[in-house]
């Protein structure tokens, strides 16, 4: 039977007590870890959010109570009363915090009995993750899990004062609201009262809080949830979590140096990490050509080399093919890879490149007097040593070369970049390297659609120096648009926004909207921008991905309490789910079959 805590008043967590406590009685209330019986004593790990804590009971002072103390398993919960007591130095325990002293238990409740539990409340559980999101309330009893936790709690904290410190103002914003093109895939709500129409949730709050500098507060901050139905991926849910942020009257280097400061005291009052600040700043090109990636991690090196100038003559119709068919060829120096790397090793870094589209990739390890490479015997000594000499070759070094369209030579070496430092163990997660990627293009050409798609989104404003080549070569213009990008993981993103509804309508027809169209649409907005519309700009970090990377973590799933899984479902309530065909009924809804 279970017992109750009627009488009782918890006076410490667990892990609030130490030697200054020694002598006084204290209540404490938590689950039982671990019992070990050692012949007439017993000891009981106890424990909460805060910890563990050694209560203790001792046949020769009370029978009855060491009795009822051997009925305890694991994962019961337990409300105890005792006096804190000095341990025998032969049994401090250094590596916790309440090491030094146990609880003498005089009173014993058991609050709730437990089962085996399928999952052990350990640090790092090698149980596979559909166990552990079966039962994720126990999942989440495990000490790394509650730091996770605590850690994201303090981090959306932070961001509320700091921000609210800064002038901006806390404003929720609808969860049903209009469904609009562009982006991704919209979660979708029958309206019961308007037969066939529909809400969508949210893809993010963008177009309400432009309203509101439109309203005039000036600086809007929420955190809040946004809905896409995209496909998942470790750092993509279904649904997750905004810092999302909107400031009026501003320029970029505004919206960066309000958000470096946010950066700087979160990593401080969190990790007691030092962000150097201003953040550097990389223009979208220069990361592309640099990293290969428009997120790139600046951890390591191997950066890309454009080779094409010297290879555009050479006797390897590969390298000449890719470069007359408007493409490059493309190169890193993985450094001492040559030395480290097997035949094999390589062969499979041929394959991986596959991946991304490429056809291969040629390679050269420079040895002490020597170079192996399938494709020396097509170069000139010269072509050769103007390429060593680019990629600052020196022995042991392997040279990885990629031949395609841009896009794929990007693609292949980013990712391959970011492959050989996996393999090299090389990427510290605890070394924090922040980035902001500026100057993105404005459109991307959609080959499936065959037009031009808005990179960010339609109400994203071009550079002012390129809005001449808007009309004539769209693909030119750059965006007012940032991504803040940490250890190859993009955190953030924001823009400047249009505020004419002229440029604003110009923009929708770019993108394939007919006036009609974007009025049906867009209309709330371009209505809105009538009647006086202050400039305004701002940005979103994505909450759960910048909590994962601080907790050190490669999946979003560890900071989100109940997240789903690849196909989009809960594996512990098993949503999505069938409903009554009244429910649908009432919502005018049939479905097939
Ligand atoms: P964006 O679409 O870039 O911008 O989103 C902002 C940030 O949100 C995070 N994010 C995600 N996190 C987890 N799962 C997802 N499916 C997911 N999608 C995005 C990323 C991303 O950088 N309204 C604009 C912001 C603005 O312009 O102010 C927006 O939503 O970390
Ligand atoms: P092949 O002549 O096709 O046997 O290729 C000779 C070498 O060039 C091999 O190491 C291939 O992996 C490499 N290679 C083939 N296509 C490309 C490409 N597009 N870019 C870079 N290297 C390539």
């Amino acid at each position: 039977m279970e017992e109750s805590i009627y009488g009782l008043k918890r006076s410490h967590r667990c892990a609030e007590l130490n030697l200054s406590d020694v002598g006084s009685k204290v209540t404490v209330m938590g689950w039982a870890h671990k019992r070990r019986d050692l012949g007439g004593v017993i000891f009981v790990d106890l424990r909460d959010r805060s910890g563990v804590l050694q209560i203790v009971f001792n046949s020769s002072i009370n029978q009855e109570l060491f009795d009822k103390a051997e009925s305890i398993r694991s994962e019961y919960v337990l409300a105890v009363v005792g006096e804190v007591v000095k341990r025998d130095p032969s049994t401090v325990n250094s590596k916790i915090p309440t090491g030094e002293i146990e609880v003498m238990v005089s009173e014993l409740r058991i609050l709730s009995k437990a089962e085996t539990p399928p999952i052990y409340i350990e640090e790092e559980s090698d149980v596979n993750e559909t166990v552990r999101l079966k039962y994720r309330y126990i999942d989440l009893r495990r000490p790394d899990m509650q730091k996770n936790f605590i850690l994201r709690h303090r981090v959306a904290k932070i961001a509320r004062d700091y921000y609210d410190e800064n002038g901006f103002l806390e404003i929720e914003t609808p969860m049903l609201m209009k469904s609009t093109p562009e982006g991704a895939r919209d979660y979708l709500v029958p309206s019961r009262v308007h037969p066939g129409k529909f809400f969508a949730l949210p893809q993010s709050p963008q177009l309400y809080k432009q309203l509101l500098m439109v309203s005039g507060f000036d600086r809007y901050i929420q955190i809040t949830k946004c809905f896409r139905d995209e496909d998942l991926r470790a750092d993509r849910q279904p649904e997750f979590t905004q810092i999302d942020l909107e400031m009026s009257f501003v320029n970029i280097d505004d919206v960066l140096t309000v958000n470096e400061g946010f950066i700087k005291k979160v990593f401080k009052e969190t990790l007691n990490v030092d962000i150097e600040t201003p953040i550097a700043r990389l223009p979208y090109q220069e990361a592309m050509d640099r990293f290969g990636s428009d997120k790139p991690d600046i951890r390591f090196g191997f950066e890309l080399k454009n080779i094409s100038d010297i290879v555009e003559n050479c006797g390897f119709k590969v390298f000449t093919e890719a470069i007359k068919n408007g493409g490059s060829v493309r190169a890193i120096n993985a450094k001492g890879c040559g030395a480290k790397f097997s035949r094999r090793d390589i062969d499979s870094l041929v394959e991986f490149v596959k991946i991304y589209r490429a056809k291969g990739m040629a390679w050269i390890v420079v040895e002490e007097n020597e170079l192996k490479s399938a494709i020396t015997k097509f170069l000139s000594e010269d072509e050769i040593k103007a390429i060593l000499d680019r990629m600052e070759a020196e022995p042991g070094d392997l040279i990885c070369f990629s031949a395609d369209k841009n896009e794929i030579v990007y693609d292949s070496l980013g990712n391959l970049r970011l492959e050989i430092a996996r393999r090299l163990d090389i990427l510290d997660k605890d070394e924090f390297k922040f980035v902001w990627v500026t100057q993105f293009p404005l459109f991307e050409y959609d080959e499936e659609e065959k037009r031009y798609v808005a990179k960010h989104h339609p109400f994203t404003s071009p550079m002012d120096e390129d809005l001449q080549y808007l009309d004539t070569e769209p693909g030119k213009v750059r965006a007012k648009a940032y991504d803040i990008v940490l250890n190859g993981v993009e955190v953030g993103g924001g823009s400047i926004r249009i505020h004419s509804q002229e440029l604003q309508s110009k923009m929708f027809k770019m993108l394939g909207f007919s006036e009609e169209q974007q009025w049906e649409r867009f209309g709330f907005l371009l209505e809105a921008f009538k009647y006086g519309t202050p400039p305004h700009g701002g940005m979103a970090y994505g909450l759960d991905r910048l909590v994962m990377l601080m907790a050190g973590k490669s999946s979003i799933r560890d900071v989100i309490a109940f997240p789903k899984v690849q196909n989009a479902s809960c594996l512990m309530s098993n949503a999505p789910d069938f409903v009554e065909i009244k429910q649908l009924k009432e919502l005018h809804i049939k479905t097939e079959g």
